[in-house]
């Protein structure tokens, strides 16, 4: 077994002016809760896999007489395994905690965050939200990843409860590996910009299911000349998103409150870029075809669309993809299995795309290695999930 690693603080992230200020006690739970998912992803997940290889599937095998066919009958023989059940009782109940946490950190000092965001967004033009955008089923259904109140709810006028629990939570999850900000996906896509596409210079970018703007704040930081538009239907979460970007000096991004299914306020063929970060698996069947729709539409020929998202089931092991699929049953990600089961290519081909320009890439999370350490080869912090390597896929309409 490897040393123990050393994990950074909470409080390694960057203290930005609406960010959540953290007691003693708190930044302990928040410590805390980091190691506990570590040791678990790091340390007892590999256990999940034994109980497998050396329990349960033999013990399939002997009573069907064969191995299982698919994730669903992998899951379902674990489900009795009490290995398994140790592993993923404690990694729901550190998703939960980490929620607990972060929301009552967030609800003591609530009104001076409103304050502090009320006071960076008075009269900005690029903030624009509308009462009237209804938010759709694939949110409203159910508190994804167990997030009381989804990224949506508000429990008060100029509410951002939900979305500063969201930027002071990801750290547990994430045991820091995106960065003092939580962007290490949106550095990762500037960097690969810069790096293989250096005379891509987009004048308008588009950010689909924004959130809280971590991700797209490094692509308006790249591109400083470009008008950035960054779209979420959840109201507490733009306001949190244009207070937090502001506060980091970012001026040249729109927090704009619109359903992606649709967007007639936009024209035709009227983005370089359009982006999406961690969003596919969180959309529905109905969904994920109109907003792919909607990209085809607003991307102008020569223009690259690029999603970072976790890799597709297709053509992956049995069990990775029944350990993947954990969040679709035990961590209200509904959408997560059945996104990941899609064919991307005949998706793309029936928005109108030119399905055989699909490319896929591995996006590296870049963050400052002298404080959140290197990601080695092996390293087995990864939770299937919410890792710093991601997957991309694009294309550059023709
Ligand atoms: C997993 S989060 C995305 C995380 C974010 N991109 C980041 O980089 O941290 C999914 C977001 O998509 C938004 N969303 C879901 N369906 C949407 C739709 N039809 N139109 C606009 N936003 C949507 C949700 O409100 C939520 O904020």
């Amino acid at each position: 077994m490897s040393a123990l690693k050393t994990l950074p603080s909470w409080q390694a992230l960057t203290q930005h002016a609406v960010f959540p200020k953290a007691n003693h006690d708190e930044v302990a739970r928040m410590n805390v809760l980091t190691h506990l998912n570590y040791h678990l992803s790091a340390r007892v997940l590999p256990g999940v896999k034994l109980s497998y290889e050396q329990r349960v599937k033999p013990a399939f095998v002997k009573s069907q007489g064969r191995e299982p066919a698919s994730r669903h009958e992998i899951r379902q023989a674990m489900l009795q395994d009490s290995y398994f059940q140790f592993w993923s009782a404690l990694r729901r109940n550190t998703m939960e905690m980490r929620h607990q946490a972060g929301r009552s950190m967030v609800l003591r000092q609530i009104d001076r965050i409103v304050d502090q965001v009320d006071a960076l967004n008075q009269h900005a033009s690029t903030l624009q939200l509308n009462d009237s955008i209804e938010v759709p089923h694939n949110i409203s259904d159910v508190d994804i990843h167990c997030q009381p109140g989804c990224y949506y709810t508000e429990y008060f006028e100029n509410d951002v409860t939900v979305a500063a629990s969201y930027d002071a939570g990801l750290f547990v999850t994430t045991a820091g590996l995106l960065g003092a900000l939580s962007d290490g996906g949106g550095q990762g896509i500037a960097n690969w910009l810069a790096t293989e596409h250096p005379d891509f210079k987009p004048r308008r970018i588009l950010d689909i299911g924004c959130t809280i703007g971590h991700n797209v704040v490094p692509l308006a930081q790249a591109f400083p000349d470009a008008e950035v538009i960054a779209v979420d239907v959840a109201r507490p979460s733009l306001r949190y998103a244009h207070a937090r970007a502001k506060a980091l000096g970012v001026d040249n991004i729109t927090f704009v409150q619109a359903n992606a299914e649709q967007l007639p306020q936009f024209a035709n063929e009227s983005f370089d870029l359009i982006t999406t970060a961690m969003f596919w698996h969180e959309t529905s069947h109905r969904a994920m075809p109109a907003i792919l729709k909607t990209i085809q539409r607003l991307l102008k020929p020569g223009g690259l669309t690029l999603h970072l998202e976790q890799p597709q089931y297709q053509g992956m092991g049995l069990y990775e993809q029944f350990i993947r699929d954990w969040d679709t049953y035990f961590n209200n990600e509904p959408y997560w299995g059945p996104m990941h089961d899609l064919d991307l290519t005949a998706m793309l081909a029936a928005a109108g795309f030119n399905a055989e320009d699909l490319f896929e890439i591995g996006v590296v999370s870049k963050v400052d290695e002298t404080i959140f350490g290197k990601r080695e080869a092996g390293d087995s912090g990864e939770d299937y999930g919410r890792a710093p390597v991601w997957n991309a896929f694009g294309l550059w309409k023709k």
